[in-house]
């Protein structure tokens, strides 16, 4: 294939040694002529295990050519993958000021060509970039439009500075966002050989994907740092304590608690986190993510109060309030609290919960309720049809199958229901259901 890579920094230097080893014609792109000069010698522009060997093979194999003229590589190439920086501005937003600059030149290169062209933004990109802010700038500067004249797609880059040739030939998966098929057909024939997954999405998934995976990376640092900040403080080895969590690949390091919903409660996880951070604090030891992930549980407890607040009624019924469906306790329940919190803005409630029968409560159970809810017998219905029928917005806080099933044949015209565990598609009416944040 012929592939023209504008932008020849770690990332972009990296595929194009790569697809010119696998025995592609390469054209590389950059603002920076001693890159260009160095390629064009056979020497590579970034310190990266392989490369040096790597680069001088590649340029002696007559593959690679490299050019400032962004006409000229669009065409005398199918496809450009677009590989410019995007560094943090002094604010912390995006700096797109390379990206921009380049959507205007992949224009009016664009603007020249005949037949249709393949843009792969594979740079990271705030999520919305390439539909909402390059392609009215390529749309403009070609006079052509996406998905007849020219495919914009996005594909995340995922290799590791010092093992990026490894992690180019081993990626976890390889993701597409495209809206258009001669798009995956072209990628899939560049890099449907790796071995791993191809998965397909829009444009937007995949720009959030890339953060999503960045982050998750720092946050998974800071949680063994922090941890073993505290096993310092508490003299014990935070390499033993780390391995041992890792090795739990059913709750720990899986696909458990990875899935958007509610906010969490129970009478385990708070009261943890809470020691933790009493523990930090009465040994010095400063532990600010751990410290705040109850303050932003609370914060989306606080998105599902103002979801029923906006919903405008007064009557609320509540379907589900235990912690967790199938369970009957209701100890730091969120939908206790948020029943709490409506209550005393002078909602009129009405709950069903099938697990929760206050007979047969006992112990810490019976005492937090009675604590936090103490009027609960008047508002607790043991059928789900009088709170159902009387209520004006019903708060979706059970997953059972059942449950949902018995409000979808109950639920009237009219009636809004605030979605806190996404019901599965098609269960209720969508056009009533209010998700938290979905
Ligand atoms: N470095 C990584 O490990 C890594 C991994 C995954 C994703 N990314 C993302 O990939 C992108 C590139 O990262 P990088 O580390 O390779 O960047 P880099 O800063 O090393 O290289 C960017 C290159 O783009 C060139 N450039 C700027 N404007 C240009 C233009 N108009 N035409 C042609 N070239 C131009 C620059 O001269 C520079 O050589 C960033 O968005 C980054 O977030 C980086």
């Amino acid at each position: 294939m012929k592939i023209s890579i504008f932008g020849l920094g770690y990332v972009g230097a990296v595929s194009l040694a790569c697809l010119a080893r696998d025995g592609h014609q390469v054209i590389g792109v950059d603002i920076d002529a001693t890159k260009l000069r160095l390629i064009t010698e056979g020497k590579t522009p970034v310190v990266e295990e392989g490369m040096v060997d790597l680069m001088r093979d590649v340029a002696a194999s007559g593959r690679v050519s490299v050019t400032t003229d962004a006409v000229e590589a669009v065409l005398g190439s199918e496809i450009s993958l677009v590989c410019v920086g995007t560094p943090s501005a002094a604010n912390g937003s995006q700096d797109q000021g390379a990206i921009l600059r380049l959507a205007a030149q992949m224009g009016k290169a664009l603007a020249r060509k005949t037949v249709p062209h393949i843009v792969v933004f594979r740079s990271t990109l705030v999520p919305g970039t390439v539909e909402d802010v390059l392609r009215p700038i390529v749309e403009r500067e070609s006079g052509k439009k996406d998905g007849v004249d020219f495919h914009l797609c996005f594909q995340p880059e995922f290799l590791r500075e010092g093992s990026s040739i490894k992690d180019y030939d081993k990626p976890p998966f390889t993701v597409v966002g495209a809206n258009a098929e001669p798009a995956h057909e072209k990628l899939q024939a560049l890099f449907g050989h790796l071995p791993c997954k191809y998965l397909r999405t829009s444009v937007r998934s995949a720009e959030m994907m890339k953060y999503c995976c960045n982050n998750f990376h720092a946050l998974k640092i800071t949680f063994a740092n922090e941890t073993a900040r505290i096993c310092g403080a508490l003299g014990v080895d935070p390499f033993e304590v780390m391995d041992l969590v890792c090795q739990d690949t059913q709750l720990n390091i899986s696909k458990a608690y990875l899935k958007p919903g509610f906010a969490f409660g129970g009478s385990c996880l708070p009261k943890d986190l809470r020691a933790t951070a009493y523990l930090a604090k009465t040994r010095d030891v400063e532990i600010p993510m751990l410290a705040s992930i109850l303050a932003s549980n609370e914060d989306h407890l606080e998105l599902a109060f103002d979801k029923v607040v906006a919903a405008g009624k007064r009557k609320v019924g509540f379907v589900g309030l235990s912690f967790k469906t199938g369970t009957d306790d209701l100890r730091e329940s969120p939908l206790v609290t948020l029943a709490e919190k409506l209550i005393g803005k002078g909602y009129e409630l009405r709950i069903y919960d099938p697990e929760v029968h206050l007979a047969r409560l006992l112990g810490a159970n019976k005492s937090f309720i009675e604590q936090h809810l103490p009027h609960i017998g008047q508002m607790l219905h043991a059928e789900l049809d009088s709170v159902v029928a009387d209520s004006e917005t019903l708060v979706l806080g059970s997953n059972s199958k059942a449950v949902i099933e018995a409000l979808a044949v109950r639920l009237k015209p009219g009636q809004v229901v605030v979605d806190l565990v996404r019901a599965p598609a098609g269960a209720l009416p969508a056009e009533q259901l209010q998700g938290l944040c979905w």
